[in-house]
């Protein structure tokens, strides 16, 4: 064990700083002379910072990253490793389906895996430190990173938070093969203000409690080692500053004691936020709410020491910072093994190892969600003519811009995976050679959707339709009158037009990873059954965002599903619903639920009620139905959301067969921020409901008494 106490007393203030200073991989390319190249961002950064900064950010590569620890650790003042992070966020090389497309899965133990996977082929390639989960919870299909959060819910996104977080540390960050995991962005990143990235946001403290932070705590609770701030202003705090989240809440009420980083460039933002009046001033605020580490900016380089000698801050609180680093480095056995699990041979041997793809595969097939089938799939053999047509026809740029080192080149297209599988004709693109392609066949299977940049970081969209091109194309093929089976890619709910009513069937892919095209070919197939249900609100157009299950009612509801009635609220252009709700999703069979019944119909606190259906599979193939369980609070002394997803389990029945199926529910489950701000259960009526998703009738009521 080092005595990181007596190391921080040997340090100057300048290579203390320089402990919290992140760079990025780029920056150490030497250039002919071999002096390093020393401009990160648009900044300067000299050789003696380089060699002395606490860690990086997107170095990749065993071999690169063992030769620039042991550089560093000849070069630098103190020996210190450096820490390598980096944006694993579903995959390293082998890419899984995005995280919102792995909690369509409903199954938190495959985010696991995912995880687990990813982060041995990051280890292997001497990555310490990922930059996930992504636990904001998010509600408008417009913002583009929805593609990398778990959805709208919060009881799901902290099952798939925490699910993440285990594995990527596994039992300790520290075994070679795991990662540090760093959940991001603290907080309420997801609730941009018109979608627009990296706006504003405003949330009560009820809301963010309630709703937001535990997605966080999850994270923390399952051991997540790091914290990322987020761009977002909060109620007019910027996050990167806000000494109420970080301070009261993270570091007070949570009692975390790990790092925190700040996301790339967002201290220096805190200027442009109008929070801090210069980049000194953006340092102080940034260093006084708890921000360890600087991600690529270098205000805390550049300002710390004259605001020491301002009296401004103090050296100790440098040293707080400076020892929280130190700590880490500690926890992931750097100063043991600066290179940790980077090791070229085992990264050549794991990356898109066979193993890794097959898990990738299946992973895959249960992600997937079946928006409508008009029993046209599974694609049957016949002597029909097949046509594969649209963008992502035979396009292997299938990954989303977090692909991480996976590459386009590594991945199946949709043609690819049905190839010797099924005889069909492909021309990838919207062309008039594929419309004519489209005239010659019988039924078409219509591969289009976003482009990866369409989504994600900086991939906010103000129209969730087709791209125009696609839906030019896609008009043409529907009024040809063919059988359409459209499979649509994408990173974020869309507003599929004239999809909805004319296809006859449509298979929402997101985006599916590295084997998407064997996947999607399992499910079209029939060899996997669809399983895959929405964890996100599909809005019927633009307008309606954001939309999501869990909403407060209002004193004039829409009764009806369809249409909107004048003075309900709503629109008087589109109906109040959205188009395919949370929860929703369709399978190869039909599942029939009984009445739904109460064991009683009192609950006092430390009882249960059973509630209890019997489900049966009345189709014709097995299936899987993810049975749902919702409460509604039906007074309180702040309105309740309208349906609150309070368990759900996941069942595979065979033909015929008939299963029952019961939740408890206890007085915890009802617990909510009352308007005095406790967390705590209010007496009254609640009503169940149990089905398939969140538009379910099917219900039953019961009192609390406490
Ligand atoms: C900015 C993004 O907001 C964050 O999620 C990511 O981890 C960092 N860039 C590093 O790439």
């Amino acid at each position: 064990m080092v005595d990181l106490e007596a190391l921080i007393s040997k340090m100057s203030l300048e290579e203390k700083v320089l402990q919290l200073l992140q760079t990025t991989g780029e920056l150490y390319n030497p250039d002919e002379s071999g002096k390093l190249m020393g401009n990160m961002f648009g900044i300067e950064i000299d050789d003696y910072m380089a060699w002395n900064a606490g860690s990086v950010l997107g170095l990749e590569g065993a071999e690169a990253a063992i030769r620039l620890q042991n550089e560093h650790m000849e070069k630098s003042a103190h020996k210190i490793p450096l820490m390598f992070m980096h944006d694993v966020i579903h995959g390293y090389r082998t890419i899984f389906p995005a995280p919102l497309a792995l909690a369509c899965s409903w199954q938190p133990e495959l985010a696991e895996k995912a995880s687990l996977i990813a982060a041995k082929e990051a280890s292997a390639a001497g990555t310490h430190v990922t930059f996930a989960p992504m636990a904001d919870l998010s509600r408008d299909a417009r913002w583009g990173r929805v593609i990398e959060s778990f959805g709208e819910d919060v009881m799901l996104n902290s099952l798939f938070s925490e699910a993440s977080v285990r594995g990527f540390q596994g039992d300790d960050p520290k075994e070679k093969d795991q990662l540090a995991a760093c959940v991001k962005h603290f907080a309420g990143y997801g609730m941009a203000e018109g979608g627009r990235d990296y706006n504003t946001t405003e949330i009560s403290e009820n809301a963010l409690r309630e709703y937001h932070l535990p997605t966080y705590k999850a994270a923390l609770n399952a051991g997540s080692k790091m914290v990322m701030t987020a761009f977002n202003a909060l109620n007019g705090v910027p996050c990167t500053g806000n000494k109420w989240l970080f301070g009261d809440i993270l570091r007070g009420e949570w009692e975390f004691d790990g790092v925190v980083i700040s996301d790339c460039t967002a201290i220096g933002e805190l200027v442009l936020h109008g929070f801090a009046d210069d980049n000194d001033e953006a340092a102080l605020k940034a260093l006084k709410a708890g921000v360890d580490i600087e991600m690529v900016s270098t205000t805390y380089y550049r300002g710390v020491k004259s605001l020491i000698e301002q009296g401004l801050l103090s050296e100790d609180e440098i040293d707080t910072a400076v020892m929280r680093v130190l700590q880490f480095k500690e926890t992931l056995g750097l100063f043991d093994n600066p290179h940790k699990g980077a090791d070229p041979k085992l990264e050549e041997q794991l990356l898109l190892c066979r193993e890794h793809r097959d898990a990738a595969r299946n992973i895959a097939t249960e992600c997937m969600v079946l928006l409508k089938n008009e029993s046209v799939l599974p694609l049957r053999k016949s002597d029909k003519k097949i046509a594969i047509v649209g963008n992502y026809a035979d396009n292997k740029d299938i990954l989303d811009i977090w692909r991480c080192t996976g590459k386009p080149e590594d991945c199946i297209s949709v043609a690819e995976g049905l190839q010797g599988k099924l005889e069909f004709n492909a021309i990838n693109g919207c062309s008039d050679e594929a419309l004519e392609l489209v005239r010659a066949s019988d039924v078409i299977i219509l591969a289009i959707g976003e482009t990866p940049e369409m989504s994600a970081e900086a991939g906010s969209r103000a129209s969730i339709e087709l791209p125009e091109e696609e839906k030019r194309f896609t008009e043409s093929v529907l009024q040809l009158g063919k059988q359409v089976i459209a499979v649509v890619f994408a990173g974020r709910p869309m507003d599929l037009g004239m999809l909805n009513e004319k296809a006859n069937a449509i298979l929402y892919v997101w985006f599916p990873g590295t084997e998407g095209g064997n996947a999607i070919a399992d499910i079209l197939l029939g060899e996997k059954e669809p399983s895959g249900r929405l964890t996100i609100s599909f809005p019927v157009s633009t307008g309606q965002c954001p939309i999501y299950y869990n909403a407060l009612p209002t004193g004039r509801p829409t009764e009806s599903l369809e249409e909107s009635t004048r003075f309900r609220t709503g629109y008087v252009d589109a109906p109040t619903f959205p188009r395919y709700p949370f929860g929703y999703g369709l399978t190869y069979t039909d599942f029939t639920y009984s009445a739904a019944e109460l064991s009683k119909d009192t609950l006092c606190k430390g009882e249960s009620i059973t509630a209890s259906i019997t489900l049966a599979n009345t189709g014709k193939r097995p299936g899987t139905e993810v049975v749902q369980l919702y409460i509604r609070d039906m007074a309180g002394s702040v309105s309740r959301p309208i349906r609150e997803l309070k368990d759900f389990t996941r069942v595979k029945l065979n033909v015929g067969e008939k299963r029952a199926i019961s939740f408890e529910i206890t007085e915890e489950m009802l617990r909510f921020y009352t308007l005095s701000g406790e967390y705590k259960s209010e007496p009254g009526r609640f009503k169940v409901f149990i089905g398939e998703n969140a538009h379910c009738e099917n219900s039953a009521e019961f009192r609390l008494f406490i």
